[in-house]
């Protein structure tokens, strides 16, 4: 079991270092456009702060290639402001003299947030120096940043390894939920997976396998499945030297008890002109599940006991081929099961359609759930100490 702040004592006017993932969209206005991954870290921030200790924030926000002033993270130090009235405090930069003097002037009780970590290169490259300026303003380390936990970088990974620490309530929660979800599922267990390529879900998919009732296959990757089956596909999107690795799982499915449903019929492009299709002709190309196929899918998740679910059903980013990721949030929502969302696409459909209340668990790592899914360890995570 990983060390968790509940577990971390004494550390009352100590300096503790915090990791979140505020790795949020923001208009070109510096509005925040969705606040969950921000609101999901309150928990651990106010539970460090009701200790009394030097709280100092840190986050990457995108992926700026040096200073970029549409990616600073001064319009989440407002949004702190606003929950902790007279505490936080922001400082534009994110390594050198500022931020030592910051800290230094920081009181027990306060939260400093630091300018986004990504501004500078060695954040990334995990560098030793940025690795040793950042511990060199903190006495404890504390990650809840789940949504990078799947990489290797200077304030999560490197920090962790040299810093005594602890994982945040967000990291928590997170791992909690799929070990549970994959180890002790609630039945039946229906997955549904989406998405444009199907090389980012065999791991996966094969991982889920055995342990899932059924799989719900969605998106751009359902034609390489429906290839494999000898499925007339059209001009869909496919990817060739998977196809036998598709038709393995299927086989895998059959051995495994695992039931696999593919889409039976398709809204397609065909030219610039959308068309309906159960077969497909040559020229057409497949773009979302079609009408029939969603109410296979909604019957499946109607009695599932658990529904774990990611990626679109569709071409998510063209409002036409919006509608089965939109039809199957909405019977995600509704259904009765413990249910687990993660991805961007799937949890972005889910907020726009004002569902966020009715899932379970939307998870606030895209990268970082599938990581967890395919049963590999997230490194960030694993230099964390045990207790
Ligand atoms: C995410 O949005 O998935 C995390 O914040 C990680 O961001 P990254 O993929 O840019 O590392």
């Amino acid at each position: 079991m990983k060390r968790t702040i509940r577990d971390l004592k004494n550390i009352k006017d100590k300096r503790v270092l915090l990791r979140c993932d505020f790795n949020i969209p923001l208009d070109k206005y510096g509005d925040i456009l969705d606040d969950t991954r921000i609101f999901e870290s309150l928990p651990t921030i106010k539970y460090l702060n009701d200790q009394d200790c030097k709280l100092i924030l840190c986050s990457h926000l995108g992926r700026p290639k040096g200073y970029d002033k549409y990616l600073s993270l001064f319009p989440v130090a407002v949004y702190l402001m606003k929950r902790f009235p007279n505490k936080v405090k922001f400082c534009p930069k994110v390594s050198g003299k500022d931020v030592t003097t910051a800290v230094k002037n920081l009181k027990s009780g306060e939260i400093l947030l630091l300018e986004n970590l990504r501004f500078d290169p060695r954040e990334e490259q995990n560098d030793d120096s940025f690795v040793k300026e950042l511990c060199s303003i903190a006495d404890v380390y504390v990650d809840d940043a789940f949504g990078v936990s799947h990489r290797k970088h200077a304030s999560n990974y490197g920090v962790a390894l040299k810093l005594p620490n602890a994982i945040g309530f967000l990291v928590e929660k997170e791992l909690d939920v799929f070990e549970k979800a994959l180890k002790n599922p609630k039945r039946p267990f229906v997955a549904i997976f989406g998405g444009a390529k199907v090389k980012d879900k065999l791991t996966l998919i094969n991982n889920v396998l055995g342990k899932a009732d059924t799989i719900l296959i969605g998106g751009g990757m359902a034609y390489t499945f429906l290839l494999a089956k000898g499925v007339n596909i059209g001009k869909s999107i496919v990817d060739l030297d998977l196809v036998d690795d598709a038709r393995d799982i299927l086989q895998k499915a059959k051995e495994k008890g695992t039931k696999i449903l593919l889409p039976i019929d398709h809204v397609t492009l065909v030219g610039d002109k959308v068309k309906k299709a159960f077969l497909m002709d040559q020229d057409m190309v497949g773009l979302d599940i079609g009408k029939d196929t969603i109410k296979e899918f909604k019957k499946e998740i109607k009695t599932a006991g658990q529904i774990l679910w990611n990626g679109p059903l569709g071409k998510y980013e063209d409002p036409r081929f919006r509608k089965g990721t939109y039809k199957i949030a909405q019977a995600v929502a509704k259904s009765k099961a413990y249910s687990i969302v993660g991805g961007g696409d799937s949890v972005g459909a889910i907020n726009t359609l004002g569902f966020a209340k009715k899932i379970d668990h939307l998870s606030t790592g895209g990268g970082a759930s599938m990581k967890l899914m395919e049963g590999k360890v997230l490194p960030a995570i694993e230099v964390i100490d045990t207790l």
